[in-house]
C-alpha cells in the first residue's frame, strides 16, 4: 500500500512545486509590469525628468568650435556646438531604453549601442526604434561661460530653433 502512495506524493509534491513556481513567475511579471507602467506615467506627465537643477561650469563658449560635439561626462550628456554658433546640450540617455548613446565622429551621427537607434547632431531621430529626439539640458551663457544644468532632462517631442542657446543672440 505504502509503496503505490509513494509515486502519488511525488507527482502531488511536483505539482505544488510547479504551481507555485507559476505563481512566482507570474508574480515577477506583474511587478515588473507594473514599474514599467509606473515609469512610464511618471516620465510622460511633465516636460522636465528631474526637477532640482545643478549647474555645472564647462567652460568660455570659445573653448568649443562650431561644429564640435563634447562629451561632458560628469552630467552624462553632449555639448554640441552647431555651425551656426548655437549651443545644445542633449542627454546621452536614448530616448527608446536609456542605452548611452555614442557620438560618431566619422558618420556625424549618435548612434545607440543597444538597438541600433540613430541621432542627428541637435537629437533629432534619424533611425527608430527610438521614439522621440534626445532629451535636452538647460545651459545657460554667462560673461562669456557656459554652465549646464546637469539634473534636469527636458523630453522634446521635435526639434526647435528655440531650443538653441546662442552667446550673442542672432539677428
Ligand atoms: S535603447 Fe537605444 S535603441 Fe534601444
Amino acid at each position: 500500500m505504502s509503496i503505490e502512495k509513494q509515486p502519488q506524493n511525488q507527482t502531488s509534491n511536483r505539482r505544488t512545486f510547479l504551481s507555485r513556481l507559476w505563481i512566482g513567475l507570474g508574480l515577477v511579471a506583474l511587478v515588473q509590469f507594473l514599474g514599467g507602467a509606473l515609469a512610464f506615467l511618471v516620465s510622460g506627465t511633465g516636460k522636465k525628468v528631474a526637477s532640482k537643477p545643478l549647474f555645472i561650469e564647462v567652460g568660455p563658449v570659445d573653448n568649443f568650435a562650431p561644429g564640435s560635439v563634447t562629451l561632458i561626462r560628469q552630467g552624462e550628456l553632449y555639448l554640441n556646438r552647431l555651425e551656426d554658433g548655437g549651443f545644445l546640450a542633449l542627454s546621452r540617455k536614448c530616448t527608446h531604453l536609456g542605452c548611452a548613446i555614442a557620438w560618431d565622429e566619422e558618420q556625424k551621427l549618435f548612434a545607440c549601442p543597444c538597438h541600433a537607434s540613430t541621432f542627428d547632431k541637435s537629437g533629432r531621430v534619424l533611425k527608430a526604434p527610438a521614439p522621440r529626439p534626445l532629451d535636452q539640458h538647460p545651459l545657460v551663457i554667462e560673461n562669456g561661460n557656459l554652465s549646464i544644468d546637469i539634473e534636469t532632462r527636458r523630453r522634446r517631442q521635435s526639434i526647435k530653433p528655440e531650443q538653441l542657446t546662442y552667446a550673442v543672440k542672432k539677428g
